[in-house]
């Protein structure tokens, strides 16, 4: 297909160069601050630009990978007519590009993707459309980016993201906490990999419910004050120990280790 994609950043960096390497032709970028919409267009070997105006309308499939926000402001500044147009974003709903063009739908990764990142695996992809025609072509050009592709509604994706920020972005706060607290108290925050690998890989066969150890999971209310004190100087740490060992108190049916 002939793809013109909008914004310049992770999501259009990683979906481009998939688009690219599936052997789409990537026809142009266009993006807020044309500097950004140059660097991406060099990788993607393709025209770039800044303005609404200039936007290709030649392309078949359009990609708005922009801010959340910004989402918002495209209606009454880009217009499509009749050209296939799907955003990228979890918790804005379809029907934001109702204006933009009467083709319109979702093309949702749902992974945390950053430019830098190069991996070549299955990028699970959340399709949606406003109507049959258009998602089955949605899904199609999902299919040749990615092998794991579904149909999602808004709600349902909406859902996925609130979980996927739990899952994702809160642990990843807590592993950067963490790696700060190891490194103000010298200690190797890279001992705790193996840790964080085997939490992770007993999701595939285990509900995480199940699989909870720790002070908390035992109610080793004497560990868990000794690490209170502990983190005294370390206010926003010593709070997020709080909140979570009150939480899998309150949901305790664990088999401690
Ligand atoms: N990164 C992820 O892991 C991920 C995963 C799934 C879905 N998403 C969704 O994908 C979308 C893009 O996310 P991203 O991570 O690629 O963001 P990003 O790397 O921060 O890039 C944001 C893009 O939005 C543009 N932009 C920001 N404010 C704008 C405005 N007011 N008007 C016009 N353009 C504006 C920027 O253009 P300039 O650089 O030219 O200013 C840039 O191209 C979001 O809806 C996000 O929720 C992200």
């Amino acid at each position: 297909m002939k793809v013109v994609i909008i914004g310049s950043g992770n999501v259009a960096t990683v979906l481009g160069r998939r688009a690219m390497n599936a052997g789409h032709i990537i026809m142009q970028v266009m993006s807020r601050q044309e500097e950004h919409a140059a660097f991406l267009a060099e990788e993607l070997n393709c025209s770039f630009t800044s303005a609404f105006e200039e936007i290709n309308m030649s392309g078949d499939f359009y990609i708005i990978a922009v801010s959340d926000d910004s989402l918002l402001e495209m209606n009454g500044h880009l217009f499509l007519k009749k050209k296939l147009v799907v955003h990228t974003a979890g918790s804005v709903p379809k029907t934001v590009l109702r204006k933009v063009s009467n083709s319109y739908g979702v093309l949702y990764p749902l992974q945390s993707l950053r430019k830098e990142n190069t991996n070549t695996y299955d990028i699970p992809l959340l399709v949606d459309a406003n109507n049959a025609k258009n998602l089955s072509v949605v899904s199609d050009f999902a299919n040749t980016l990615s092998g794991n592709v579904r149909r999602c509604s808004d709600d349902e994706r909406l859902k996925l993201h609130i979980a996927a920020i739990m899952v994702n972005n809160f642990s990843n706060h807590l592993y950067a906490l963490a790696e700060d607290y190891c490194c103000k108290e010298r200690v190797d925050f890279k001992l705790l990999l193996p840790l964080i690998e085997e939490t992770a890989k007993r999701l595939h066969f285990f509900s995480p419910q199940a699989m909870q150890t720790g002070p908390a999971a035992r109610s080793d209310m004497g560990t868990i004050n000794k690490h209170l004190e502990a983190l005294l100087p370390y206010p926003e740490l010593k709070a997020a120990y709080e909140i979570f060992s009150k939480s899998i108190i309150s949901k305790k049916t664990a088999s401690p280790v």
